[in-house]
Order: C-alpha cells, then sequence, then structure tokens
C-alpha cells in the first residue's frame, strides 16, 4: 500500500518572483529592467499591466512573511531584483537594495521557515540588454559578478541558491516568440540565449561556490517539457524527439553531461554553426549540481505537421512568431480533458515522467519542485472567503504524483506552491491567479483561499489526505 506521508526533512514551500510581486519598482535605486521596459510598451502585457506596484510586497514583508508561518511553510522560495542590487548590471552593489533581502531573509529564519533564493527570474538590468542582452556573451560574466555580490551579503544566511529560473523562457520566449521581455524575435538570438544562459548558471555556480561556506547548496530550475507525439507514427516520434533537444537536452546536455546533443546541432544546423561556444563553455556549464528544481504546469503533445502554414498554439501566449527555432514542421495540440484558467491542460504524470528522468539522469542531485500550481478565476464569495475547489484538486492530483515517484526512487526533496500571492503574472498580467493566497489588487488585502487552508494542513502533517478528506466544492454564491 503506497504511504500517504512524505518523507521526514521534506520541504513545503511557496515561490515568488521579485518583479510579480515586490512593487517599489523605482525606489531605493532601483533602475528599469527589461520587465519594466516591456510592460510599459503599449500593447505588450494584457490591459497595460505593470510591476510598478505588484503585491506591494516591498513593504509589506512582514506580513507576508507572517502569512507563510500562518500556513506552516517551511521554506519560501523568492527572487532578487538585479536592478535593484546592482542597478546597471556592473560595478558596486546598492546596500539598500540588499538589506531589503537581507531583512526578508532574517524575518523567514526568525520563523523557521527556510529561504530558498534565486538570482535571477527574468529581470535583466535594461542596461545590459542594451548592451547585448543574453544573446551577448558578456552578460553571462556579468551574472557571475552579480552572483557574488548577492552571496557576499547573504551567504551567512541562505543556504539554498538557484542560479537561474527556466532559461527555456528567457531565451525562447524573450528573444523567439517575444510574448516575454525584451520581445526580440530571432531564432538565433534563441540559441545565443540559450547558450549564454548555460555559460552564465556555469560561470555564476562557481562564483557562488568561492564566495559561500561549504553548506550552501547550489542548483538551477529548469521548465522541462513532458513532450508526448500525438501518434505512435515516427513522424510524430521525430517531432517529440526535435521538441525535447529544444525545450528539455539544450539544457540539461550540457549543464548534466557537459555537451549539447548531436541531434539539437543538426537540426539547427541551418541557422547556426554554433561557433558562439567557446572552447571550454561546456566544461564550464558542467558544474557539480546540488539540487534541481522542476518546475511543472502542463505537458505538450506534438505531432508532424503536414501543413507547416496551419495556426500552431503551443500554450505560451499569442505570438506570429513561434518560439521554436527550426521546427516549423511541428504541430502542437491541446489535450482533451481539463484545464486551467491558463488553458493549460491538467495531467500530474507529466510531473510523475520528469521526476522520474531527472531521478535517472542526475542521481547524485537533490530533485526539488520549484513550481508547480494553477490559476483559476478565484473571486471573494458573499462571506468574504475565496473557494477554490479546483486548485485544491490540482494540487492533490499533482503531490499524488510526487509519492509515485518518491515510491519508486525519485530524491525528491521539497515542493515549492506556485504561487503563494496573486500576482503579475507577466504578459496576463493581473488576471491571472495562481496564488494560494487572495489579493485584492486595489486595497492589498490579502486573503487565503481555501487551498491555501488545505496546503497548510499537508504541510503540518507532511501527509497527503484521502481525496475523500477534501473541502466540499464552494456553494453558490
Ligand atoms: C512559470 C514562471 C512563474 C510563473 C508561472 C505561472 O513559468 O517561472 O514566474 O509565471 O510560470
Amino acid at each position: 500500500m503506497p504511504s500517504a506521508s512524505f518523507p521526514p526533512g521534506f520541504l513545503w514551500g511557496s515561490a515568488t518572483a521579485a518583479y510579480q510581486i515586490e512593487g517599489a519598482a523605482r525606489e531605493d535605486g532601483r533602475t528599469p529592467s527589461i520587465w519594466d521596459t516591456f510592460s510599459h510598451t503599449p500593447g505588450r502585457t494584457e490591459n497595460g499591466d505593470t510591476g510598478d506596484v505588484a503585491c506591494d510586497h516591498y513593504h509589506r514583508r512582514a506580513e507576508d512573511v507572517a502569512l507563510m508561518a500562518e500556513l506552516n511553510l517551511s521554506a519560501y522560495r523568492f527572487s532578487v531584483s538585479w536592478s535593484r542590487v546592482q542597478p546597471t548590471g556592473r560595478g558596486p552593489a546598492v546596500q539598500r537594495g540588499l538589506d531589503f533581502y537581507r531583512g526578508l531573509v532574517d524575518d523567514l529564519l526568525d520563523r523557521g521557515i527556510a529561504p530558498s533564493l534565486t538570482l535571477y527570474h527574468w529581470d535583466l538590468p535594461q542596461e545590459l540588454e542594451d548592451a547585448g542582452g543574453w544573446p551577448a556573451r558578456d552578460t553571462a560574466y556579468r551574472f557571475a559578478e552579480y552572483a557574488q555580490l548577492v552571496a557576499e551579503a547573504l551567504g551567512d544566511r541562505v543556504e539554498m541558491w538557484t542560479t537561474l529560473n527556466e532559461p527555456w523562457c528567457t531565451a525562447f520566449l524573450g528573444y523567439g516568440s517575444g510574448v516575454h521581455a525584451p520581445g526580440r524575435t530571432d531564432p538565433v538570438a534563441v540559441l545565443r540565449a540559450a547558450h549564454h544562459l548555460n555559460l552564465a548558471h556555469g560561470l555564476g555556480t562557481q562564483a557562488l561556490r568561492a564566495a559561500l561556506p561549504a553548506r550552501a547548496r547550489i542548483g538551477i530550475s529548469l521548465n522541462p517539457s513532458a513532450v508526448r507525439p500525438l501518434t505512435q507514427s515516427a513522424a510524430d516520434a521525430d517531432a517529440a524527439r526535435r521538441i525535447d533537444a529544444l525545450a528539455n537536452r539544450i539544457f540539461s546536455g550540457p549543464l548534466l553531461h557537459g555537451a549539447y546533443p548531436r541531434d539539437l546541432l543538426a537540426d539547427t544546423a541551418e541557422l547556426t554553426d554554433w561557433s558562439f561556444v567557446e572552447p571550454g563553455d561546456e566544461a564550464t556549464a558542467h558544474q557539480r549540481l546540488d539540487m534541481l528544481g522542476i518546475n511543472y504546469y502542463t505537458p505538450a503533445v506534438v505531432s508532424h505537421a503536414e501543413d507547416p502554414g496551419a495556426p500552431r498554439s503551443d500554450g505560451h501566449g499569442a505570438s506570429e512568431h513561434s518560439p521554436w527555432p527550426a521546427a516549423e514542421s511541428v504541430a502542437f495540440h491541446q489535450p482533451p480533458g481539463e484545464r486551467t484558467a491558463m488553458d493549460w491542460s491538467i495531467d500530474p504524470s507529466g510531473l510523475y515522467d520528469l521526476l522520474v528522468r531527472y531521478g535517472r539522469e542526475a542521481p547524485d542531485t537533490a530533485l526539488y519542485i520549484t513550481e508547480n500550481g494553477a490559476a483559476y478565476d478565484d473571486k471573494p464569495g458573499a462571506d468574504g472567503a475565496v473557494h477554490d475547489p479546483e486548485r485544491i484538486a490540482y494540487l492533490h492530483s499533482h503531490l499524488a504524483a510526487v509519492q509515485r515517484a518518491l515510491e519508486v526512487g525519485a530524491d525528491v526533496r521539497g515542493y515549492f506552491l506556485w504561487s503563494l500571492l496573486d500576482n503579475f503574472e507577466w504578459a496576463y498580467g493581473y488576471g491571472k491567479r495562481f496564488g494560494a493566497v487572495h489579493v485584492d489588487f486595489d486595497t492589498q488585502v490579502r486573503t487565503p483561499k481555501s487551498s491555501a487552508r488545505w496546503y497548510a494542513e499537508v504541510a503540518r502533517t507532511g501527509t497527503l489526505p484521502e481525496p475523500a478528506g477534501l473541502p466540499e466544492p464552494a456553494g453558490q454564491e
């Protein structure tokens, strides 16, 4: 009989990102990041929403940490805003910026919540984009310098360090489809950016190891794609192989094995000869990984496209430009079944598959689910409470998938629910609510949803209740 309990010491966390929650965009020396520029450019985000105020977390830090304690969280994953601590992406650190994170970490530690710090969650200082951004090699060196500054300031009190969040999104959505900042649409820039992100991870890890105490654990958070072919045909299998290379092995190749996969280089040969990969770069990217973060929401179903001109969707926002270089022959499909408010299909088996795969591929690396969750159109009812039974069901089914992966030997050490708070969901603005805690963006009032209460019990007991223990769906308010 499978046990309903998670291993002792399993971390129960939630995750956020600086630009999505902090606000205070122009305070204490912070300068614009690419997301400030992008969100202030007409037409780039829903309703023209920006992160100027967001959840005002910069000023409500203490209240938010108290909320985490109320929800029994044992860990909290946050990101540092690069342009808050090193405004131009070069030179000395701004102490007032670092003070915010010192205070946050102290508040967390006071409450017994382990801080998990991500250095880069997509908000490149605008000046570095103006100098070429991630397609330019120098950005990787700038990142390593920034990593060192943050390590020197917080290394005495933070043990879990993540270099990059979802480099796939940075490269493919930021420089390919253009639905994320900086909004460029150049397939070669995508591949250059991906390489410089791998290099930045390697150089950044070296800088962190040099500056941090030996107890520090260093990793990266990827959003690997659980890719499935639509049919068993050889053509569909090849479409899945091609997307697996572009979504997954472009990162896991250098990071876990010290080399880019040959099929990726062959698939993209008409676009580039990859001469931007200099001798030694792949070895630099291949650093010891203490932790691998997996962010998972939904799988991808692909087929060979008979008609490359037909409309295609891959769930990452509307653009006439595909994020995928050299994949014109691939079509993306919506699997049948239930979907979240993002229109993402719900399929926990994708999480199971990824945990088992990376558990085998990186046997000496601890796995964490550094993001998982769902957006729904949550509104307070007449009683002021926010009932979100769909989110509870989503979390329950995905945590059950984590248990199944644990049972077959995947070394999973923690789970971070995306997200603590409803927040600025990038190009979708404030319309997509992923929070366990509802935020009224007019008043900044926080209201834990029923899912937050449910998750707090899971965190307190380390046990997943039987589905029968799920709260009743909300009544008709
Ligand atoms: C991930 C991002 C996170 C959030 C979720 C929904 O790709 O890392 O910031 O937007 O998706």
